[in-house]
């Protein structure tokens, strides 16, 4: 069944009809669903989450943007709740240089500090990272993260930068994106990778896939990703299902 590594079901977006929409997931096909967080906020609506719907997992960490007013305390708190066994990674975590806030420095310290958390606990980390493509695989090079522990989630760089990830046998988060238009850097990545390497997301409720573009994404427009990399790497819509699906148990270790 679809696996999708990295949702929002946590969103404001969803309030309306959070319900109805995930039950009617199994139906469609999608099978799991790991939610990722974003600031101490997500982290405790994920927590409720996942205790209410058996398919949905999640990850706990905080996004480089919300990093600024991340306390010792919250750190402390994080590293306590990844003892839960439905918390599958630390995520999502990175560095975005796009806003001007928060300063460089600060987003790098925090995003050190979680790679190392997530070593310490075990777990795999799902990078947000936005044009910082240096320094990003700077800091994740010194991490020294095994092999399939690292997810460069919505990977939006070259396949140069794509080649470095694939090297330490990472994976590349692929989404909507590679159904635009003007998505070519990306469709040029995913013919290069190997599909033992990709793992299929939405960001949802960001980056809906044509023919839904600008609409609100969901799990249920995974078909028409799901469709282009087939389309992209000449193979079977089942088997980009069914290989994804393992990538993601691969990196999701705790995933049942
Ligand atoms: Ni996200």
């Amino acid at each position: 069944m679809i696996f999708d590594t990295h949702a929002h079901y946590d969103d404001e977006q969803f309030d309306a009809d959070r319900q109805e929409l995930l039950n009617s997931f199994k139906a469609a096909g999608i099978g799991t669903v790991v939610n990722a967080a974003s600031n101490i906020e997500s982290c405790h609506n994920i927590l409720k989450l996942i205790e209410e719907y058996s398919f949905i997992y999640g990850t706990l960490g905080i996004h480089p943007s919300d990093c600024k007013d991340l306390t010792e305390e919250d750190f402390k708190w994080i590293k306590a709740q990844t003892s839960n066994p439905k918390i599958v990674a630390i995520g999502e975590i990175g560095l975005d240089y796009y806003w001007p806030e928060p300063d460089h420095e600060i987003q790098q310290k925090w995003f050190e500090r979680q790679l190392n958390l997530a070593k310490e606990v075990n777990l795999p980390v799902v990078i947000h990272s936005r044009d910082a493509a240096q320094d990003t695989l700077e800091m994740i090079k010194s991490a020294n993260l095994p092999p399939q522990t690292v997810d460069i989630h919505c990977f939006s760089y070259s396949r140069e930068m794509a080649r470095e990830y694939l090297n330490m046998g990472y994976y590349l988060g692929i989404g909507g994106v590679v159904t635009f238009k003007n998505g070519k850097k990306l469709k040029e990545v995913v013919e290069y990778a190997p599909i033992e390497n990709i793992l299929l997301e939405t960001d949802c409720p960001y980056l809906s896939p044509e023919p839904n573009r600008g609409k609100r994404n969901s799990s249920l427009n995974l078909p028409y990703v799901i469709e282009k990399i087939a389309e992209i790497k000449n193979m079977d819509v089942d088997d980009v299902i069914s290989i994804t699906e393992k990538n993601a148990r691969n990196f999701y270790k705790k995933v049942n």
